[in-house]
């Protein structure tokens, strides 16, 4: 395999070649999706929902990130992998970003960084971008910033919050981000940021006038089923299947179907 990098990522705008991006947090799953032609690979802070329970993104750890990014990039050989930098890991101090960054590319091996919000963090970005680490921007429904929210519903449906996101997209691309994810906006309005710059808008409950799509696998392969927003298309319904398939194995064991003859040494 030809190795995805910032760069081809770039390409394919140019080229009008979507770009598919899913999010996985261990090797197995990222083996999976690497092997299944995915060009990025998200270590995304969704961890702290899907791996670990939490209800929201805030309490994973810069540690645990790097775990999870660690056991992501052995399973990989093709596609680009993007780690998102934890809440409290960046936003205090530009130094304090760049320690932080610096301990994920160095500690896990993954090929770049995402980043929730625009302005408020663009010396921390700038500064992690000044030693060479690539940075991706995030944009709209941060959800590290769900208690600013209240909600989980659409951003920037008004005006003044439009505005800011349009402006902020543009700095992030003037300051040097090879990226950007939005994430549940209006379709209208991400397409106009996608085409305002020239790097790869990634969008999530965000339409299809962007440049790629970003999803949570374990929701886009059904293994989640709690969550249904309208942005998300199941291509399996895999709690379903597993459930049938653990139900069977308890049962062959109480039967004593299992083992059989077979089945032992
Ligand atoms: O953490 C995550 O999974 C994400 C994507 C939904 C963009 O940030
Ligand atoms: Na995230």
């Amino acid at each position: 395999y030809k190795r995805v990098t910032t760069k081809s990522l770039i390409d394919m705008k140019a080229n009008g070649e979507k770009i598919s991006m899913l999010t996985a947090y261990d090797y197995t799953m990222a083996k999976i999706v690497d092997s299944a032609g995915v060009d990025v690979i998200l270590v995304g802070d969704s961890a702290s929902n899907v791996m670990a329970g939490h209800e929201t993104t805030l309490p994973i750890t810069l540690d645990q990130m790097i775990y999870h990014a660690s056991c992501v990039v052995r399973g990989v050989e093709r596609a680009l992998v993007v780690v998102d930098l934890p809440f409290g890991t960046y936003q205090s101090d530009s130094k304090k970003a760049l320690e932080s960054a610096i301990r994920v590319m160095k500690e896990s091996g993954a090929h770049a960084l995402k980043l929730e919000g625009g302005k408020e963090i663009k010396d921390g970005i700038k500064k992690i971008l000044g030693a060479g680490v690539p940075v991706m921007g995030h944009l709209g429904l941060t959800p590290q910033s769900i208690y600013k929210f209240g909600t989980y519903t659409v951003r920037a449906k008004e005006e003044e919050e439009a505005t800011k996101l349009i402006e902020d997209a543009k700095m992030l691309e003037k300051i040097g981000c090879f990226a950007i994810v939005l994430e549940k906006i209006p379709a209208k309005l991400a397409a106009q940021v996608a085409e305002a710059v020239s790097i790869p808008i990634i969008g999530i409950g965000a339409g299809s006038g962007v440049d790629g799509q970003v999803l949570v696998v374990h929701d886009m392969i059904g293994m989640t089923h709690e969550f249904s927003p309208k942005f998300l298309r199941r291509y399996m319904n895999l709690y379903e299947d597993m459930t049938k398939a653990i139900g069977q194995y308890v049962e062959d064991v109480k039967s004593k179907d299992f083992p059989n003859e077979k089945e032992q040494y």
